[in-house]
């Protein structure tokens, strides 16, 4: 963006103007990259109680296998465990004997691990007057859905990407979503036939995400309906007078394959698993829209975070129309958690995170190939090596997903957790 050195100087000449009289504040010019760091300097008052609070029900026990929160059940006037799937009891430390395991959806509660690691650095404490506003203030001149995202976290998503190497972000415009999900439904809006007369087909190649059918059918539009498989259109060459808007899910879900426009016409990517943890990067991604999602980043599906980076002018509008009029924009409790998490993503050009996220996903990969290898009745889909920019060297992927391979039921999963855990890629 042609405004974007501009609208960084114009945020840090305000945060300084606001934060000194409390912080100091270790300027750094945003166009040539410095570090920032906030140190306090008071002693903590009114912020004491919270974090009491919030780290005595993290220090509630749930044996690794569940967690207590502030909002969750409570009996006793006291939080008590909610156990994740297959264990039960006070303290989830029971498994439950003949447990099944889904391989057809998951949480992708895997990174839980590593962010009790970084506890202190991915932590936020929310005041009760935070943000109460409607809107940032970032671009005071301009119009609310203009002001609805923090300039400081789209600055870290765009650094996210370069350090990563999977997205083009330079002259891009991003927008934020409540989780990729809104910006799916935003993209057809954006995207879509303006002409209702004759609506745009949505396609997706099969296997795909259900959830684009889905949503397609719940809109109920007038400009757009799914069209089905992207392959039988090819095959008849209908597309060539009708309008089209082609999902393309890169690596795909389920089969994790790095996918491909069939059609070559109006196209979404959806990139939500294109995270070294999932698939070796071979390069930076370059599209006119392309969408990801925290969610399968970090872990923080919960949080409902999504981006979409946008190339086009019009369409971009269109996207912050859409965003606007649905919704008024994410919560910015939310963007404020986002903010913290990425800094600990970055940290050491990202090494900790995806080093600790892809040896999880390999291991699981590992256990979960070699049990299969001794089973006749059940096989799953093959992976390819490839070169991963980021790790630089060649590796296979570890998709979040499993693909001709459902609702397995594992009665050996008994004998350990780990065995349990094993079909569990997400869980
Ligand atoms: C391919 C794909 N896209 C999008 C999503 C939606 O994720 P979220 O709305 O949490 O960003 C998912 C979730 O499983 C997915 O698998
Ligand atoms: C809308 O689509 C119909 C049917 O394809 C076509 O006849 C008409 O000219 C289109 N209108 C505009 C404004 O493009
Ligand atoms: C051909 O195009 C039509 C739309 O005109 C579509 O409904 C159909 O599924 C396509 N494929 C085949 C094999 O007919
Ligand atoms: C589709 O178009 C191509 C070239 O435009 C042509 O060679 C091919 O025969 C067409 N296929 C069908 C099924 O009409
Ligand atoms: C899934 O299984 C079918 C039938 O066994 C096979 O043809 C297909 O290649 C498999 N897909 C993958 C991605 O392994
Ligand atoms: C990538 O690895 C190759 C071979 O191991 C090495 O020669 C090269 O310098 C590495 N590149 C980077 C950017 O680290």
């Amino acid at each position: 963006m042609k405004t974007y050195c501009y609208r960084k100087r114009f945020l840090v000449s305000i945060t300084i103007n606001i934060l000194l009289c409390v912080y100091i504040y270790t300027g750094r010019d945003r166009c040539g990259e410095k570090n920032q760091e906030i140190s306090h300097q008071l002693s903590l008052s009114w912020s004491e109680k919270a974090a009491a609070e919030a780290e005595a029900v993290a220090a509630i026990s749930c044996s690794g296998h569940g967690r207590a929160f502030l909002e969750g059940l409570i009996y006793d006037g006291q939080p008590v465990c909610e156990c994740y799937d297959c264990y039960g009891g006070p303290d989830c430390s029971e498994l439950s004997p003949e447990c099944a395991a889904d391989a057809d959806g998951g949480d992708p509660i895997f990174l839980e691990p590593f962010w009790m690691q970084k506890a202190a650095d991915s932590s936020v404490l929310i005041p009760g007057w935070h943000r109460m506003s409607y809107k940032y203030n970032d671009h005071p001149l301009m119009s609310i859905e203009y002001n609805l995202m923090s300039t400081e976290l789209e600055y870290y998503i765009r650094k996210l990407h370069s350090i990563v190497g999977n997205a083009i972000t330079q002259g891009r415009y991003i927008v934020f979503g409540i989780g990729s999900s809104q910006l799916l439904t935003a993209a057809l809006y954006a995207l879509s036939s303006e002409n209702s007369s004759s609506p745009s087909n949505v396609l997706a190649t099969i296997p795909y995400y259900p959830v684009y059918k889905g949503q397609t059918v719940l809109f109920n539009s007038k400009n757009f309906e799914f069209g089905g498989d992207t392959n039988s259109w090819q095959s008849n060459n209908s597309t060539n007078n009708i309008d089209v808007v082609e999902f393309v899910t890169s690596p795909n879900n389920p089969d994790g394959e790095l996918k491909k426009s069939v059609l070559g016409r109006k196209t979404i990517y959806d990139h939500a698993y294109f995270w070294p943890h999932f698939t070796p990067i071979p390069g930076p991604s370059d599209h006119d829209l392309m969408i990801f999602t925290l969610s399968k980043l970090t872990g923080h599906a919960g949080a409902r975070f999504g981006w979409a980076i946008i190339k086009n002018k019009d369409v971009y509008e269109k996207f912050l129309n859409y965003i606007m009029m649905a919704d008024l924009g994410i919560s910015k409790d939310t963007q404020l958690r986002v903010l913290k998490l990425l800094k600990v993503a970055i940290e050491e050009n990202g090494k900790p995170l995806f080093d600790y996220s892809y040896n999880t996903m390999r291991d699981r990969w590992d256990r979960l190939t070699s049990v299969l290898s001794k089973s006749t009745r059940f096989s799953i889909q093959k992976r390819h090596p490839l070169h991963c920019n980021f790790f630089n060297e060649t590796r296979l992927p570890s998709p979040g997903n499993l693909f001709n391979l459902t609702k397995l039921i594992l009665y050996d999963c008994l004998t350990s957790y780990s065995a349990c855990y094993i079909f569990k890629i997400f869980k």
